[in-house]
C-alpha cells in the first residue's frame, strides 16, 4: 500500500483524477470501479473538465458501481444510479450501457448480486476500483462483520451509516435501510484499488484502516491484503496517521510520483 497526503480536499481529488485519467488514457477500454458519496463530487467534477477541455475519452470505457440502496429507482435522486447520471455519466462521452450498478428495485435481489458479479467476471474484472470510507470503516456497503471474502450481496446498513447518509435525502427518514454491494471479496479481486479520503471527521477511521489490525470490524483495513493500493488522503484526514513523514518522503521522492508532483493545468 502506498499512502499519499495532500495538502487540501481539492488537491487529493486533484491528484486521484490524474491517476484515474493516465490509466484511462494508457488503456481506453479500461474497466473502471465507481463508488458515490460526498467525497467523489469535486473528483468527478474535474474528470468531467478532463473530458470538455482535454479530450479525455470515456467512449470505450466500462464502469462498475460499488453499491446501490435497495428499494430506490434510477429516477429517485437519492439513488446511486441519479448520483452517477447527476455528477459524472451525462458529463462525460460514455455509453450508458457500459455503466453498471447493481439494481436495487429487483425482486431478487440474491439473484441480481449474483448476475453482477457474473457482469463484472464477463467484462474481464475491474482494472481500478476507486473507493471512500464511511465512518463506519466500511467500503462499498460493508459494513462491521462483513466477511473478508464476501461477494455482493444484500446488506443492512448500520446507524451509524444511516446517520451520514440520511441527510443527503429530502425527508432522511426514507432513507433505505439496506443496499446491494459489492463484497471485501470483489474489491479485493481489482486489479488496483484507489481510496480517496478528505476531511478531518475520518482522521480516526483512516488510522484504523491503514495502521490498525486487519479486521471485519473495520472493512475498509482489508485494503492492506491487495498488493496494488493507493490511499491518497489530505491533511486534515491524515491526522491521525503514525507515519505520515514516512508518507510524505515517498511522494517527494519516489520516481514513480515525479509526474504528480508538478502542477497539473487544473
Ligand atoms: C458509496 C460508497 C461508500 C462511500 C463512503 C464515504 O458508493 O462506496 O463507501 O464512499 O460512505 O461517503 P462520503 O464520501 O459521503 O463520506
Amino acid at each position: 500500500m502506498q499512502v499519499i497526503i495532500r495538502p487540501t480536499q481539492d488537491d487529493a481529488s486533484r491528484l486521484a483524477a490524474r491517476l484515474i485519467a493516465k490509466a484511462v488514457r494508457a488503456s481506453p477500454g479500461l474497466v473502471l470501479g465507481l463508488a458515490t458519496g460526498r467525497t467523489m463530487e469535486r473528483l468527478y467534477a474535474l474528470l468531467a473538465a478532463m473530458h470538455r477541455d482535454e479530450g479525455l475519452d470515456f467512449s470505450l470505457c466500462r464502469t462498475f458501481n460499488l453499491d446501490e440502496y435497495v428499494g430506490l429507482p434510477p429516477s429517485h435522486e437519492s439513488s446511486y444510479r441519479y448520483y452517477m447520471d447527476e455528477h459524472l455519466f451525462r458529463h462525460i462521452n460514455i455509453d450508458p450501457r457500459n455503466t453498471h450498478l447493481p439494481d436495487g428495485m429487483a425482486t431478487d435481489l440474491a439473484a441480481e448480486c449474483w448476475r453482477y458479479e457474473e457482469v463484472i467476471a464477463g467484462n474481464g474484472g475491474i482494472d481500478l476500483q476507486l473507493l471512500g470510507i464511511g465512518r463506519a470503516g466500511h467500503i462499498g456497503f460493508n459494513e462491521p462483520l462483513s466477511a473478508l471474502r464476501s461477494r455482493t450481496r444484500d446488506k443492512s446498513l448500520t446507524p451509524v451509516t444511516i446517520a451520514e447518509n440520511s441527510t443527503l435525502f429530502k425527508d432522511p427518514s426514507t432513507m433505505p435501510r439496506r443496499a446491494l454491494t459489492m463484497g471485501v471479496g470483489t474489491i479485493l479481486e481489482c486489479k488496483r484499488l484507489i481510496l480517496l479520503v478528505t476531511g478531518g471527521s475520518k482522521a480516526p477511521v483512516l488510522a484504523k484502516a491503514v495502521e490498525g489490525p486487519v479486521t471485519s470490524m473495520i472493512s475498509a483495513s482489508a485494503i492492506q491484503l491487495h498488493p496494488s493500493c493507493t490511499v491518497i488522503a489530505d491533511e486534515d484526514a491524515a491526522e491521525d496517521l503514525q507515519e505520515k513523514d514516512y508518507y510524505r518522503w515517498i511522494f517527494e521522492n519516489e520516481p514513480e510520483w515525479e509526474e504528480f508532483r508538478r502542477e497539473s493545468p487544473r
